[in-house]
């Protein structure tokens, strides 16, 4: 099938629009396609949580609201994103088939209630949606008002049912040749006695059962199976809705990372990726939050390696974070730009009309309950959808990355659940941010890549903390850096395989130590008020948390431990391996040593890189180049070349004056 892109080569910019909660209220949504457009609204997602209006006793179908809907708001010119309603059941549902309701991790059945809920392996609930599915898109499949299929919302969480155990052994048989010594062996399970004698016998981890931590290869088994299982449900309503007519691309809204799904097998069944940004702004360290956001981004870009589309976010505060921050001036603009800066082609929001009850009452929407399309964040999201008309020749285009950071959710189960380390966080995800800020300080773009992909793209691959790799996804990078490529590695690299299984043989696990040219022999993990450093040159760069105590074999030693007792040992190497270079960094700087690193590696393999105030980045799309400022202060950038401002049309040197909070977004001439 053709691409979203091409299908609808225009930004999207609307929001989750509820009408079925508005249906007594026949002016408000006369009056909401008006508004739409006043608001420079083109979109809206319909539907999502919209079952008990569709089918409000079993069997018995209302579609009429629907097809008013899409009829009134393509009378506006606002396209519909159509929502299947899986992600909440009707009440009727549950009372009737108790077996759609998850059972949770302590073995208790739940009863009716909230959203996000059901068991994602119950026939009935299948069939139940499979039914209202084919009959949606029997009904607007063909209708050109409908741009594309929102699958369920959020998918996530997990059922411990009957049903649920006995596909998990099934899922297990397959997986492991239907023989239970290749299970045991991958579980290591004769510690404590565990041998599995019996495929009845397996039970996911629960509570009152095996815990997450005992027997990770279990543990990890059941993530990959729940990640199979919601996939296979969310493929269910994908083949269901594209039975009529294969030619409406599907997504389904992702959230932020880490997640407990594998994102990147589940997203391979998606057309297009979406997702949902909540970041926390104006706290404190405003410029980690801006960070956090845009290594979200570049993930969910980098699933399929195509634009992706911004599926919600907040015109003005959340209501569930800790403190419902409003948006401070300019940064409703600034933190939608960015998802655009990033690869985004769409800025939707949650949501359109702030409901007059429910626990959503109070998130912020493109409408208040003051019912006025006018006021300070009305007046914002417009802004942002003049702004988004002005951009649109950039619709479409790719982020062309050099560099790749290696981000995998299965290393960070297998992670977090390992007894070992620091125990009390292994701040997997933060140390993948730290080495990402290196980049983004420098506005350099970043491709956030899994562990089994291609890397041959790339001129410099980092691989943060890369503790769980298979035999396979070890035979790519090191086909990587034979061919010519630079990767950088971290202490705690190689150490287990995809069950969680040691490497035998020394660290990093097989062809890895004659890549990075050593072996990590020791891991020595420091109390909190503990420190060390590195030597390098002469200078001194501070370390905590961790350091590896290392034997090098063909490797260069360039710093070495400043104190304890392995002062003077090799900390910070480099490894030439046929046509490439690995370099190892054997403990957790604090940000000054891996800068430094990495400037002179952006250096030495010429990718562009910009010398910028602190809070101040730069991203590109082929040829536009989007100036983004972070910080509190006004900052100036200077970009080699000529450009012309996408929204003011003004030719401009590479001298870019901007203010706090503000995005410049320009076109290379
Ligand atoms: C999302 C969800 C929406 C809404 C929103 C509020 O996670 O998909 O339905 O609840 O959060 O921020």
């Amino acid at each position: 099938m053709k691409e979203f892109q091409t299908l609808h080569p225009h930004f999207l910019h609307g929001a989750d629009y509820n009408p079925d909660q508005w249906i007594s209220y026949p002016e408000i949504l006369e009056q909401d396609p008006e508004m739409m457009a006043q608001a420079h609204c083109n979109c809206m997602s319909v539907g999502i949580f919209a079952w008990s209006t569709l089918e409000p006793n079993e069997g018995e179908y209302h579609f009429e609201l629907l097809d008013s809907i899409i009829e009134n708001l393509s009378a506006k010119g606002v396209k519909t994103v159509l929502a299947t309603p899986s992600a909440a059941r009707p009440r009727w549902m549950a009372e009737k088939y108790p077996e759609v309701c998850r059972v949770d991790k302590s073995g208790v059945r739940e009863i009716y209630n909230t959203r996000h809920n059901h068991c994602y392996t119950s026939p009935i609930y299948r069939e139940k949606t499979a039914a209202i599915d084919r009959l949606l898109a029997e009904r607007y499949g063909n209708n050109p008002n409908v741009i594309l299929w929102h699958i369920s919302n959020e998918l996530g969480g997990e059922c411990h049912c009957e049903l649920c155990q006995q596909a998990f052994r099934q899922w297990l048989r397959k997986k492991y040749d239907n023989d239970l010594d290749k299970l045991n062996h991958a579980w290591w399970s004769t510690f404590w006695s565990h041998t599995v004698t019996d495929w009845d016998q397996i039970r996911a981890p629960r509570e009152h059962g095996e815990p997450d931590i005992i027997m990770t290869g279990l543990y990890l088994d059941w993530r990959n199976f729940v990640t199979y299982q919601t996939t296979d449900f969310m493929k269910m309503e994908i083949d269901t809705v594209k039975s009529v007519n294969p030619n409406i691309p599907v997504t389904t809204n992702l959230m932020w990372l880490p997640q407990p799904l594998d994102l990147h097998y589940l997203s391979q069944f998606l057309d297009v990726v979406s997702w949902d940004s909540y970041p926390s702004w104006h706290e404190p360290d405003q410029v980690r939050c801006a960070v956090d956001t845009a290594f979200n981004h570049d993930y969910f870009r980098s699933l399929k390696h195509k634009p992706f589309l911004l599926m919600e976010s907040t015109p003005s505060n959340t209501n569930w974070q800790a403190i419902s921050k409003l948006k401070r001036p300019g940064m409703h603009r600034l933190a939608s730009l960015q998802a655009v800066a990033h690869g985004s082609d769409s800025v939707q929001y949650f949501q359109w009309r702030k409901g007059r009850g429910g626990s959503e009452k109070f998130h912020g929407a493109v409408i208040d309950h003051n019912g006025k399309a006018s006021g300070r964040v009305f007046e914002d999201v417009k802004q942002v959808g003049i702004a988004l008309e002005k951009l649109d020749p950039i619709c479409g285009s790719k982020t062309e990355a050099k560099v790749a950071i290696i981000f995998d959710n299965k290393n960070s189960w297998a992670l977090q659940n390992t007894s070992g380390f620091v125990n009390a966080d292994k701040k997997y995800m933060k140390t993948c941010l730290a080495h990402y800020k290196s980049f983004w300080k420098r506005g350099v773009d970043v491709d956030i890549v899994n562990t089994g992909e291609d890397l041959s793209a790339y001129s410099l691959v980092v691989m943060p903390m890369l503790y769980s790799t298979s035999p396979e996804q070890i035979r790519l990078i090191e086909e990587y850096v034979a061919g010519g490529g630079t990767a950088v590695a971290t202490y705690a690299t190689g150490y287990v395989d995809e069950t969680d299984l040691c490497y035998l043989g020394g660290f990093p696990g097989g062809k890895l130590k004659d890549v990075f040219g050593l072996t990590a022999d020791e891991i020595d993990t420091l109390y909190p008020t503990d420190t060390n450093s590195v030597v390098w040159d002469g200078n001194t760069y501070p370390v905590v948390d961790y350091c590896e105590l290392i034997t090098p074999s063909t490797a260069q030693v360039l710093g070495t431990y400043g104190s304890d007792f392995y002062k003077g040992m090799p900390a910070l190497l480099k490894n030439d391996y046929q046509k490439g270079t690995a370099y190892y960094i054997g403990c957790r700087d604090t940000g000054e040593l891996s800068d430094r690193l990495y400037d002179q590696l952006l250096k030495e393999l010429g990718i562009t890189a910009y010398d910028l105030p602190e809070g101040v980045t730069i991203n590109s799309r082929e040829k536009y180049f989007f100036v983004q400022n972070f910080s509190y202060a006004p900052a100036t950038v200077n970009l080699p070349g000529n450009y012309r401002n996408m929204e003011t049309g003004e030719i401009c040197n590479g001298c870019i004056c901007i203010d706090s909070s503000n995005i410049v977004v320009l076109e290379k001439l």
